[in-house]
């Protein structure tokens, strides 16, 4: 068998491989062999993609195709390594995010490269369709470009997540969809002449400025959707990348990433209750009118009490958030699940799909801490039980547990649902201050009789409370 075929029979594996990875993925217990199956996959594939360009180059082929390739695969693993090395897991989100980017970066620089050589197909009379693919290319890995780095500015901080409420926003997205077939069209049509590299140049421009338009006219709260919105566009950017190359394997891995995270985006509206138009008209998550509503007073309790307060508890039902990410208290509530679980307590937790930063973080976080699978229950399961449950403990989840989204009509985010921890007797609040969570609403769970503060840290107050417990 030559190389060529052989790598075609590898690349064959490699897909199978990477569908087996997403199906280990989809459930904790599998999700260690999903992981394996993924990298396998990825070896095998960058492996044979080496030796087939070593082979192509062999003789009489390019001189500086190799060195160039390696150096590449070099540079990229070691920076690579290096950042996954030194990433904290609160910020994985935005490093997903520049991910995303270069993969878009790498469709662009694949179309244009495209446009520069011409087409690849036997047939003269396909070469429209190599233009088309150039065209669409180019614009998926754009869009996906600017979008991913807003994304990334704006998970880690560095940009407000405030949406951009330009003036006729909907209009521009819908109008730049609309040029942007229109100067395919135009692309397509074209001699080869200098007018076509215009067309292309402009067509590159609108998608750029249309990706950053798009993120940025979305709002704190509908991020989740656009985590995942850009890891779908990232894997049409790959496959359009895949056809333009005529690599199979960018087309399977390239349409199994652009589906999977279509789906999740769609399981993420679904959490929110949210329409995929209406989370891309943008408007959610827009800072809260200023009010001047009395809430009332808010409790405070301290770790004994609230420890004693467990220790006499039948039912506790934990529901984390994004602080107890950033205070890394996974490890004490695995320990005080632990102690309270040969107490006799039944201890539980209630996971809201879009807590945290990330699709699954906080399922991440307590596997890592070792929190046995079967006590760890997605929102639906544990709602219904929450009236019959003791003691709540919400571990740094705010915008998750406010009971604004179902009572309040006028807030910005009415309609989600969230885990309705006021049902239960008690509920203590783990946090450092008053201040608002991810979405910028008040929430008055806070204010609500059965609810108590345990301000401070959440890993310092989560150790107390296991000292406390003996
Ligand atoms: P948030 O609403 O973000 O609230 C987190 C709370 O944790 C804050 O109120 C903060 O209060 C507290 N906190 C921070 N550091 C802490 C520490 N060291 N110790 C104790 N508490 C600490 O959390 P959530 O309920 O998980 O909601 C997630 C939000 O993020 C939603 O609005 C969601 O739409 C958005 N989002 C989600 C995703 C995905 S995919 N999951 C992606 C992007 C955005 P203090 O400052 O007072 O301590």
């Amino acid at each position: 068998m030559d190389i060529v075929s052989t790598t075609s029979a590898t690349y064959i594996v490699a897909s199978l491989l990477f569908v087996l990875s997403l199906a280990g993925l989809s459930k904790h217990e599998s999700a260690k062999n999903g992981l394996t199956y993924g990298i396998v996959g990825m070896a095998v594939a960058l492996l044979f993609t080496v030796i087939a360009v070593i082979d192509a180059n062999s003789d009489g082929g390019s001189s500086v195709a190799v060195p160039l390739m390696l150096v590449a695969i070099a540079a990229g693993a070691a920076i690579g390594l290096w950042r996954a090395r030194i990433v904290e897991m609160t910020g994985m989100p935005e490093l997903i995010a520049a991910l995303h980017s270069f993969v878009g970066l790498a469709a662009v620089l694949i179309g244009i490269n495209g446009h520069i050589e011409g087409s690849h197909y036997p047939l003269a009379s396909l070469n429209n369709i190599h233009e088309a693919e150039v065209a669409i290319g180019i614009f998926i890995g754009a869009v996906t470009f600017t979008g991913s780095i807003v994304a990334n500015l704006k998970l880690s901080g560095r940009m407000k997540s405030d949406p951009l409420m330009l003036p006729g926003k909907n209009l521009i997205n819908v109008g730049s969809l609309a040029l942007f077939a229109v100067l395919t069209v135009v692309y397509v049509a074209g001699d080869g002449g200098r007018g076509q590299d215009v067309v292309l140049a402009v067509l590159t421009v609108l998608a750029l400025a249309l990706g950053w338009h798009l993120v940025a006219s979305i709002g704190g709260g509908d991020m989740p959707v656009v985590v995942s919105m850009l890891n779908s566009y990232s894997g049409w950017a790959a496959a359009a990348s895949g056809f333009l190359l005529g690599n199979d394997l960018l087309i399977v891995t390239g349409a199994l990433v652009g589906s999977s995270g279509a789906y999740l985006s769609y399981i993420m509206c679904k959490a929110m209750n949210r329409s995929f138009i209406s989370v891309i008209a943008g408007g959610f998550g827009i800072a809260a009118p200023a009010e001047d509503r009395d809430y009332g007073e808010h409790r405070e309790i301290q770790a004994d009490d609230v420890a004693e307060l467990l220790a006499h508890a039948s039912s506790v039902v934990i529901t984390p958030g994004y602080g107890m990410a950033v205070a890394q208290a996974q490890y004490p509530v695995a320990e005080m699940t632990r102690k309270l679980r040969e107490k006799g307590v039944e201890v539980r937790f209630g996971i809201h799909p879009v807590a945290g930063r990330l699709p699954g973080h906080m399922n991440v976080l307590l596997a890592e801490a070792k929190v046995p699978y079967d006590i760890v229950l997605e929102m639906d399961e544990i709602n219904d039980d929450l009236p019959d449950t003791d003691v709540v403990l919400v571990i740094g989840a705010n915008d998750t547990v406010n009971p604004a989204a179902l009572e309040e009509p006028s807030s910005p985010i009415a309609g989600m649902p969230v885990l309705e921890v006021w049902r239960a007797k008690e509920v203590i609040v783990f946090k450092r201050s008053m201040a608002t969570g991810y979405a910028g609403v008040q929430n008055p769970l806070f204010f609500k009789e059965n609810t108590q503060m345990l301000f401070g840290d959440a890993k310092d107050k989560v150790n107390e409370i296991v000292a406390a417990l003996g």
